[in-house]
């Protein structure tokens, strides 16, 4: 097993270029079993859950192959498979938006419950409902789900209870080529899903979105392969500025075209942070003690994201005076706590809400990756303590950072990867 090994007290210092984005990637990886003929994507980042998409595709019939400059490129003439194996599903959470496409395309769609973060009950009810509006016959069996839908996929009106961000990608995957139109309302927001939408509206889909954000989506009969560059990855620019904000040092992190950088700066200039936004490019420094936030808590975008929670927690925890955490998307999301309080931290959690007194140090000990964003906040905490903190279990940061010991240590951290 892997870990990182990592010596604190360096300053980030220097520029670096943002990856693609993990969540746009992934979903459009899935639409393309619904595109006939070539998908060239580029700006694709390097990470083990694109590899597990990958993998799945693969498996349903389409070619895929790796290019230069972070492209890929998927061929699709024609899915040959519905059944999605439990080891594929395992490997990732995203596996569960291969079912819209998948029942889509092949009328049937066999397939398991996902793996992914642990991060609480992670139920698939509002997914699974949705589709059955839309006339698929589903049952559930030991973990396992068998969809049906012999006579197609019907458009139809979904009001989601919550705007799940996964239920609104299977959904907009299964209506795309659905026959009639579907409706759907208090859909999720997030930048990456109209990343998807774009992506679909350059294959042939037809999908409007309202003032009030309400999907309207036309079945056509039939998508089509194109080039498209995915956006690039906004929680992990957060990592990196985090990076810089916890080790007191100045980074400019370039290729960040499109992202609303305004929604996180704002984070950071609460903590007594400079933030500089160019067209392409973000620019943080950091000199004086952090300062703490009051409160944080986690929301639908375009609230605070559930996946920064973790990162600032780790960067509050060094900051002057208590700030309070809300984590409203998940149950367990607070498994970085006791990793963090190992290592000096004062964070006390009261189910959904953690309560942190910053400190004026943490110290290097032996940590685990708990999850994806949980890891990132490991690394953050171990670039600012004192002494050298080893980092277990870090398949979980490989899910989601490409190269990101690389990256830290060009810019002056002190990493390295450990077999
Ligand atoms: C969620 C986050 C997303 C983040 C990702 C990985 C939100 C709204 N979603 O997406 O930003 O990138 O995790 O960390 O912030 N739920 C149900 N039934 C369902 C589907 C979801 O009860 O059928 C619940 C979940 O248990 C969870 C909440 O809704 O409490 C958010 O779920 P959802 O947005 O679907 O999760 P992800 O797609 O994994």
């Amino acid at each position: 097993m892997s870990r990182f090994i990592v010596h604190g007290g360096n300053k980030i210092n220097g520029e670096i270029k943002l990856q693609g984005a993990k969540n746009s990637i992934l979903p459009i990886l899935s639409a393309a079993v619904l595109t006939d003929g070539e998908t060239v994507l580029r700006n694709c980042p390097e990470l083990s859950d694109v590899y597990a998409a990958g993998r799945i595709l693969t498996h349903l019939g389409c070619k895929i192959k790796k290019e230069n400059n972070n492209s890929l490129v998927v061929v699709n003439n024609g899915i040959s498979e519905n059944t999605i194996p439990d080891r594929l599903m395992r490997e990732m959470r995203s596996s569960i938006i291969f079912l819209g496409p998948v029942i889509s395309r092949c009328g049937e769609c066999s397939l398991s419950f996902p793996g992914g973060c642990q991060l609480g009950p992670r139920p698939l009810d509002i997914h699974l409902n949705s589709l059955r509006k839309m006339g698929v016959s589903i049952s559930e069996e030991h973990g396992n789900i068998r969809c049906s839908a012999p006579a197609g996929i019907k458009g139809a009106k979904i009001i989601l209870p919550f705007p799940s961000v996964g239920a609104t990608e299977n959904i907009l995957l299964a209506a795309v080529l659905a026959e009639g139109e579907t409706e759907l309302r208090n859909p999720a927001r997030e930048p990456e899903i109209i990343d998807l939408i774009q992506y679909l509206r350059l294959c042939g889909a037809k999908i409007d979105i309202s003032e009030d954000s309400t999907l309207n989506i036309k079945g056509v009969s039939k998508l089509s392969g194109c080039e498209y560059s995915v956006i690039p990855d906004r929680i992990a620019a957060v990592t990196y500025m985090a990076a810089a904000a916890a080790t007191g040092g100045a980074l400019k992190i370039t290729d960040t075209a499109g992202i609303d950088t305004e929604l996180f700066s704002v984070y950071f200039e609460q903590m007594g942070c400079s933030v500089y936004t160019g067209n392409d490019s973000i620019y943080i420094k950091s000199g004086k003690r952090l300062k703490a936030i009051k409160s944080l808590k986690t929301m639908p975008y375009p609230g605070f994201p559930t996946d920064m929670q973790a990162i600032m927690m780790a960067l509050l925890s060094i900051a002057e005076g208590t700030s309070v955490f809300e984590e409203n998307i998940f149950e367990s999301r607070y498994k970085h706590v006791d990793a963090l309080n190992k290592m000096g931290a004062d964070i006390k959690v009261y189910g959904k809400i953690a309560v942190v007194e910053g400190v004026k140090k943490l110290y290097g000990t032996e940590v685990e990756a708990t999850d994806l964003r949980g890891g990132a906040a490991m690394i953050i905490a171990s670039l600012a303590a004192e002494g050298t903190t080893v980092i277990s279990n870090i398949n979980h940061i490989d899910r989601g950072y490409e190269n990101i010991e690389y990256l830290l240590s060009s810019v002056g951290a002190d990493i390295k990867r450990k077999s």
